[in-house]
């Protein structure tokens, strides 16, 4: 959750939707993501709305946000109460890092959802964990809670480049974590990584690709280095530090992860994410991508229902005194009008294997995608079908071909 929010109208006091956003919820799926706003320390990368202790101040701590996130939940359950109880398809505990909660938090958090909406018997329960913040025991905890999934940030092998990025874990201790999460019982792991950081070469970033691939995970995501404004890194490269990233050297590192992993028996199904199987894609992030419906519970989080977009106030602070005085804690929203949710709906889906179909583009988008079928960005077999599915260079230049799809 990037930390800087859009503008948008009041949220009113009791967070209440208005009836034509609640009328079908969950008809295409539901998910609840819980965001935990804590690190131990902040990477130099990092924009997320996170804080380190020192910077959460008074008013919010570690110890009561697990109550203070329930209440929230009590106050959604009250709010989507008149609309059919979405049963809960997937749960996504995210960060920040979650794991610098004890397990039983994390627990208690989702036996709240639970118990508020009702999870359905093959839900994906999903929590990101730092390598550094898990233990055989809390994997055990969190396993028998009802956690199904876990997702580590390894980003790099290299010790060189884990220190560009100020990571706390060392380099191996990972993928240690995910066969210790394997060893939990945990069927569907995923390890994050963060490609073309100055000083990598391809050879570090081979080796975290081949570590990868042994640590016998399902499923892997692999992002080009963001620069994000205000953030240490990004000083430290306006000063000469540090080079800036390169667009050619992330090309060939994203040549490189898709032909390691595909030689490793994994699959793309989105641009940044490769699974072992199809029941080792992330089913949260499908449904995000797919345009369902989820209720996002912490600081700055984001819902979606039924076309209706909100965010929550993004100091901890703030969020734990919106709660305590009985109000939502919501900041702003925004009713998508048609021409934004299909804007949203190509810039998701487009990305997805299973692309998009032809059938949802204007006759300019159609012309676009004629355009980037013969330039060789969209598959033909896909096209022939009726869908517009990048290749391999289409996936490169995904932005691109986004543009041409759209007005
Ligand atoms: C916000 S983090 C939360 C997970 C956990 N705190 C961690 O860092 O291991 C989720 C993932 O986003 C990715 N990420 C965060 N900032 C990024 C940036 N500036 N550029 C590329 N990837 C980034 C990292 O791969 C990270 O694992
Ligand atoms: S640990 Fe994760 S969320 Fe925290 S600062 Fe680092 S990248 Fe961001």
């Amino acid at each position: 959750m990037p930390g800087v929010l859009p503008e948008g109208e009041p949220v009113p006091a009791d967070g209440s939707l208005p009836a034509t956003a609640t009328r079908a919820v969950g008809a295409r799926g539901f998910g609840v993501y819980v965001h935990v706003p804590f690190c131990a320390s902040r990477c130099g990368y990092c924009d997320f709305n996170t804080y380190t202790a020192d910077e959460l101040g008074g008013g919010a701590s570690r110890e009561g946000y697990a109550d203070t996130v329930l209440a929230e939940l009590a106050l959604a359950a009250r709010v989507l109460g008149d609309a059919p109880p979405p049963r809960v398809d997937t749960v996504f505990v995210g960060g920040g890092t979650p794991t610098l909660l004890p397990a039983d938090d994390l627990a208690r958090i989702l036996d709240g959802i639970d118990r508020a909406w009702g999870l359905a018997a093959d839900a994906e329960v999903t929590t990101e964990a730092n390598p550094e913040s898990v233990t055989p025991e809390s994997l055990k905890t969190l396993r028998a809670a009802g956690y199904t999934r876990i997702s580590l940030g390894m980003q790099s092998a290299a010790p060189g480049v884990l220190a560009i990025l100020d990571r706390r874990h060392r380099a191996g201790r990972a993928t240690e974590a995910a066969r210790e999460a394997r060893d939990a019982g945990f069927d569907h792991v995923n390890l994050d990584l963060i490609y073309g950081t100055p000083g990598e070469s391809a050879d570090d970033f081979a080796a975290s690709l081949a570590q990868v691939v042994a640590a016998g995970v399902d499923h892997v995501s692999a992002y080009a280095l963001i620069v994000e404004d205000g953030t240490r890194l990004a000083a430290r490269m306006r000063r000469g530090e540090l080079a800036y990233p390169s667009d050619d050297v992330a090309a060939d590192r994203y040549l490189a992860a898709e032909a390691a992993l595909d030689a490793a028996g994994f699959s793309w199904y989105e641009v940044s994410n490769w699974a072992r199987t199809p029941a080792g894609r992330c089913r949260h992030n499908l449904l995000y991508w797919n345009g369902g419906d989820w209720w996002g519970l912490g600081p700055g989080a984001h819902s979606h229902v039924g076309g209706v977009r909100w965010w929550n106030v993004k100091h901890p602070a703030a969020y734990a005194k919106r709660l305590a005085a009985g109000e939502s804690p919501g900041l702003a929203r925004e009713v998508l009008t048609p021409d934004e949710a299909h804007t949203e709906d190509v810039m998701l889906r487009l990305r997805l294997a299973s692309g998009l179909p032809l059938a949802v583009l204007d006759d300019a988008g159609r012309a676009g995608a004629r355009r980037a079928l013969a330039d060789g960005l969209l598959d033909p077999a896909g096209y022939a079908a009726g869908r517009a599915v990048l290749t391999l260079r289409g996936r490169l230049l995904a932005d691109a071909v986004v543009r041409d799809l759209l007005p």
